[in-house]
């Protein structure tokens, strides 16, 4: 067989850019092309064997990224023995073929075609945007077309108005040569199918929707289409403006978890687009239109690049130089330890930073301050993760590579949307399921997923807000009751004794699903046919998110999915698998580097004497013992009186944090908040220090994306302030007296990769040569390792851990009926301070509450009405969408706009294990209204107070 792997591949692709058609894996077959001899794998095109073999053969509708389709008549070949000229894209090779690609004949049929594409395309390749990119300029130049004898472009080519719709991109017909490049691109890749073809021959049209602009169509802007467009006809409009990019530099997405490499392509200092990677190992060369598109916010008016401080947060700001701002911060810090004891301040580090950024910010923690109050935003995503999946397998990761889902038979997504929070993901996925595997949805609202075009899923079990636990159980009970396990895999993973014990808890009539149902709503015979499917799958992926972590009981459904793939025998290969779906970009970084309060980088307990002493000889301090505060418990300490400074890097708790009154009398508290970030955030109006942050273009480091895979971040443009974050951090624990002297973040790194075990082998040269690589990377697995748990767990036998089903006190009441959920939009991101300041807000510009009709007719409120939501923390005001996406009883909002106040709402309960906030389930009351709630108004005024008090200081 021919295989390949990525280095192969990338060396392939710096041989030839494009190769035609997708790589094939087979038995290697042998023939010439233009009398070389050739050996690739049985399937390859003519067109890529010849490729390989460094002879490029004209081509306009076939890429490498794409099956290919045969339009265009362009890559004509000769070949012994048979009649006529084949298309060597849609040719597969045969033993002992012999291929011609040059020959005065082909010349002349190919200069033919391109002559009729000219005739019906404009001729201003000089004042054309695309001049230099453009794949009919390239092919026309190589084949000596300077004319067309078919017209010449005289007033053939259509009229049509161009397509100006879409904030980041513009279609203009008239340079579209209908390859079809784009309509496969948005079908196979994105799996939107946005665009069709209209009409036949010369009057066919490429077309979003039905006739439709692509803002009206069901176009996700995920720009595949653009990327794909071998002319100027889908093109990104800062192309247009600007014109062609001078140089790239390749990057790793700020979003999301999937972590996608790009091309940040620049003209002087202004980055122009962000082009998907091919050889981006998490992406494939795909993105979404966060990552594609979405960048500007780097370069919005509203960073703050200079140091500010004040005495009070009534006061005005002062702008003043880096060297006074560390030195005011570490005198205010310093007196307050003074006066309130050394563990009245703490820090909590940022998923968005960089992986060295993140572990600067622990150090300086734990080695300036001189405790562990250290923490950081996963304690309010996928702390649970941590905790169940280092419990029952012994590591706190997901076990997957992106690329493994290609071969699950069935798929489990539960509590996740990727469409919209994960979407390359999602692109992949929706691919497999395309091809044929069974997806059972488990989410309380009917996401994309459960019906999209050529997609249905098998079971959709919406199940209500707060029942995970009992369903998961109730999944295991079936598998375990109706002798579905896998029982070899059992007796040789896991162990004996607690799995017996928890085989008596699961078959248990009470985790039956007849039992269940009425805590999940879940029939009990279509969750009975969902166990079957799953349990009998060949392989069978669990792919989960945020409605599973976030819950009083986050951290008992994470083991029970755990429990669920070990009794099925579905770990340690490819296609099966826990995979948590990460929410922020670096949030898997933040976890391994030692964020939280307990654990030193590589989830060493601080308790442990052994890891304490490796750190202290290394950083030259004493450490202490016991773990620090938690995010949660720094609040309470604050408003109690005793916390009084806090370091808060690229996080604004006062927006994503839950029961946001609470966490304003919090920061209000502080004697010294720190913030350092790109904006005046909502947790920065409660500041004395505001540090300026740099963005993801702006620095050098690492992420790590939820298949623990690290991917270098690399400086396309310089500092706006004048320093990345890590240089923020090192000045500041300088000032505090605590030394730190790197020159480079490849130096952090190489710290990291001494102290951490997981990380021995890793370093940028390696980084550099491999592209990326998923942790444990060390002497054992000395490039990574994608797949985890192959041969034993990491903690050796699979553990089962017993998971009591026990219910949220946040239960439906008469007072407040129904049951608020949360959730994400394409669009937007997180606390919505980047894509805000985007034209993604042109896709979505407000938080509203999704409310079944049934429930809007009993409250007499209308689509687009003003509701009042309460809840037991406090009220806000959305407007209401009517919709049957979510059940009756069940509401669900997003969180990305400041003033809709999604978290005055959400409650302080939390996860038993890690205190993970339970946002998923808040019980509310909703009813008609006619004005914002009074924490609104006070937002409003107290946001207006800040904004005018920054004024201040900038003028
Ligand atoms: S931008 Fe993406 S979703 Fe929209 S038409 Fe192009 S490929 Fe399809
Ligand atoms: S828009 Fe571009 S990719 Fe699509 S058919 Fe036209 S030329 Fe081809
Ligand atoms: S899927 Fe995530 S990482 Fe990829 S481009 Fe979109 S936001 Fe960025
Ligand atoms: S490239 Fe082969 S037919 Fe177009």
């Amino acid at each position: 067989m021919l295989q390949y792997n990525e280095q192969d591949m990338n060396d392939i692709r710096l041989k030839l850019k494009d190769m035609g058609t997708p790589i094939k894996i087979g038995q290697p077959v042998s023939l010439t092309i233009d009398g070389q001899a050739v050996k690739v794998a049985r399937g390859t095109s003519v067109m890529r064997a010849a490729a390989e073999a460094g002879i490029a053969v004209p081509k306009l509708c076939a890429t490498d990224s794409l099956e290919a389709f045969g339009s265009c008549r362009v890559c004509l070949v000769e070949i012994e023995g048979r009649k006529g000229y084949p298309a060597s894209c849609t040719t597969a090779v045969e033993e002992g073929m012999q291929v011609t690609t040059q020959s005065p004949r082909l010349d002349e049929l190919r200069r033919n075609v391109v002559e009729l594409y000219v005739s019906d395309h404009p001729l201003d390749c000089v004042s054309c945007s695309a001049n230099g990119d453009c794949e009919l300029q390239d092919v026309a130049v190589s084949l000596g077309v300077e004319e067309s004898r078919y017209g010449l472009g005289e007033g053939g080519y259509r009229e049509v108005e161009a397509d100006t719709s879409n904030p980041y991109f513009s279609f203009d017909p008239a340079q579209c040569i209908v390859c079809y490049r784009c309509v496969r691109a948005c079908d196979d890749i994105q799996g939107t199918f946005a665009l069709t073809v209209d009409g036949r021959g010369y009057a066919s049209r490429v077309t979003a929707g039905q006739l439709e602009s692509f803002m009206e169509s069901d176009c996700v802007s995920c720009g595949a289409c653009v990327n794909h467009c071998p002319t100027e006809a889908l093109v990104e409009k800062s192309v247009i403006a600007i014109g062609q990019p001078e140089r790239s530099v390749t990057t790793t997405c700020a979003y999301c978890g999937v972590g996608c490499s790009f091309h940040a392509e620049l003209k002087g200092d202004t980055v122009l687009r962000m082009t998907p990677d091919k050889a981006g190992q998490a992406n494939s060369g795909h993105a979404c239109v966060k990552g594609r598109f979405a960048f500007g916010y780097a370069t919005h008016r509203d960073r703050i690049t200079q140091p500010m401080i004040r005495d009070s947060i009534d006061e005005p700001w002062r702008e003043v130089g880096w060297d006074e701002a560390f030195a005011f911060t570490a005198r205010r810090l310093r007196e307050i330890q003074q006066r309130h004891g050394p563990d009245s301040i703490g820090g909590i580090t940022s998923s968005r930073c960089t992986n060295e950024e993140t572990y600067l910010v622990q150090k300086m923690v734990r080695a300036a301050f001189g405790n562990n109050n250290v923490d950081t935003c996963a304690r309010v995503c996928h702390s649970p993760t941590g905790y169940g999946l280092k419990t029952t397998l012994g590591e706190s990761a997901g076990t997957q590579a992106f690329h493994s889902v290609a071969h699950a038979d069935v798929v489990m997504v539960m509590g996740a949307n990727p469409s919209d929070a994960h979407p390359v993901f999602a692109s992949r996925l929706k691919r497999r399921l395309r091809e044929g595997a069974e997806l059972i949805v488990v989410d309380p609202r009917r996401i994309e997923l459960v019906n999209s075009p050529h997609i249905k899923a098998n079971h959709h079990l919406a199940l209500r807000p707060g029942s995970n636990v009992a369903f998961i159980n109730a999944m295991a009970h079936v598998v375990v009751t109706e002798g579905l396990e896998d029982r070899e895999f059992i007796a040789a993973r896991c162990e004996e004794g607690p799995y017996l014990k928890w085989r008596e808890f699961i078959a248990g009539e009470r985790n039956s699903p007849e039992a269940t149902e009425r805590i999940t709503g879940i029939p009990a015979s279509e969750l009975r046919e969902a166990a079957r499917l799953f349990a009998s799958a060949p392989n069978a992926a669990i792919y989960y998110g945020l409605g599973v972590s976030e819950h009083s009981q986050g951290s008992t459904t994470v083991m029970g999915i755990a429990n669920l793939a070990m009794v099925t025998g579905n770990l340690g290969r490819e296609g099966v698998g826990v995979n948590p779906l990460r929410g922020q970009n670096n949030v898997q970084g933040s976890c391994d580097m030692g964020s939280f309060p307990h654990e030193l980088p590589g989830y060493r307990h601080i308790s442990d004497p052994a890891v304490r002493n490796l750190f202290e000889a290394a950083w030259n301090v004493t450490l202490r013992p016991e773990p620090g505060l938690r995010i949660p418990n720094m609040f309470d300490a604050s408003v109690a009186g005793h916390f009084k400074g806090l370091y808060v890097q690229g996080e604004d708790v006062a927006q994503s944090d839950p029961n946001t009154q609470h966490v304003e009398s919090a920061l209000r508290g502080l004697e010294c908040l720190v913030v350092q970030d790109l904006f005046l955030n909502e947790t920065a109006r409660f500041a004395h220090v505001f540090l300026p942050g740099s963005s993801f273009l702006e620095k050098d480091g690492t992420f790590t994306n939820a298949e623990r895979r690290i991917s270098r971040v690399r400086r396309a443009i310089e500092p706006l302030a004048g320093l990345a974050d890590w240089e923020v951090t090192m000045a500041l624990s300088n000032a505090l007296g605590y030394p730190m002297d790197y020159r480079h973040p490849s130096e952090i790194m190489d710290e990291i990769a001494r102290l951490t075990p997981t990380f021995a082998g890793v370093n940028y040269t390696k980084l550099d040569r491999l592209g990326s690589i998923q942790w444990p990377c060390n002497e054992a697995a000395p490039e990574g390792t994608p797949t985890m748990h192959v041969e034993e767990f990491v903690r050796g036998k699979g553990y089962f851990a017993i998971t009591g089903f026990v219910p949220t006190d946040e239960r439906a009441t008469r007072k407040y009926p129904l049951l608020l959920t949360t959730g994400r939009i394409l669009s937007q991101y997180n606390v919505g301070a980047q894509t805000r300041r985007t034209a993604n807000s042109e896709f979505y510009s407000e938080d509203v509450l999704e409310i079944h009709p049934f429930d809007a007719e009993e409250r007499g409120i209308d689509e687009g009405n003003w509701c009042g939501v309460v809840s037991r923390a406090g009220n806000t005001v959305l407007r209401a969408v009517l919709t049957d996406r979510v059940q009756p009883g069940v509401v669900y909002t997003t969180f990305h706009f400041p003033s809709s106040g999604a978290n005055v709402i959400t409650t302080d309960n939390s996860d038993w294990a890690t205190n993970c906030p339970e946002y998923k389930v808040t019980a509310v009351q909703v009813s008609k209204v006619s004005e914002p709630s009074a924490w609104q108004k006070e937002y409003q005024a107290f946001a207006r107070r800040q904004e005018e008090l920054l004024d201040k200081a900038r003028a």
